[in-house]
């Protein structure tokens, strides 16, 4: 059994509460819930992260990272938040390890606000989930688990 990292940034702890009108009602809990029956079922376990620090962020990808080089770990989900607009750092942690890295936002950026439609994980990820609600994570987890089948 191998481990999916699901790795959420800034704010989205408020998941449930905050702007339901664009992120939902759904929680993080019941997300990481959703998350874990999704990965079981699929033969995985899952580790489930948030952090509202950039360093906090970096740490884990690194950290995952170390862990795909010795076979534990078959990537990494990640809603980076804003943080995903803005960091180079993260960008370059991606670019650093050679975890694959499944970017997913819950809304779709792309039909919101100018300064969300720049993606620094964009061009360093696996693959990009985007705009189907918290149901994105849930993708985001079948197609690493078949990506990771494919070898
Ligand atoms: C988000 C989109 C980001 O622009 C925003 O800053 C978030 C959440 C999403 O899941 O839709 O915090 O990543």
């Amino acid at each position: 059994m191998a481990t999916i990292l699901i790795l959420n940034g800034p704010n989205l702890n408020l998941l449930g509460t905050r702007e339901p009108a664009v992120y939902g009602a759904t929680t993080l809990a019941d997300v990481e819930t959703m998350c874990r029956s999704a990965a079981a079922r699929a033969g995985h376990a899952i580790d489930f992260r948030q952090s509202n620090r950039e360093g906090v962020l970096i740490d884990a990808i690194h950290e995952a990272g170390r862990g795909h080089k010795a076979g534990d770990v078959i990537g990494v989900v990640f809603n980076a938040g804003a943080y995903t607009h803005s960091s180079v750092a993260l960008h370059d942690a991606i670019k650093g390890v050679e975890v694959p890295v499944i970017e997913v936002h819950i809304s779709n950026v792309h039909a919101r606000e100018p300064f969300r439609h720049h993606s620094w994980l964009s061009p360093v990820a696996a693959g990009i989930v985007v705009g189907f609600g918290v149901d994105g994570y849930l993708l985001a987890i079948d197609g690493l688990v078949r990506r990771a089948a494919r070898g």
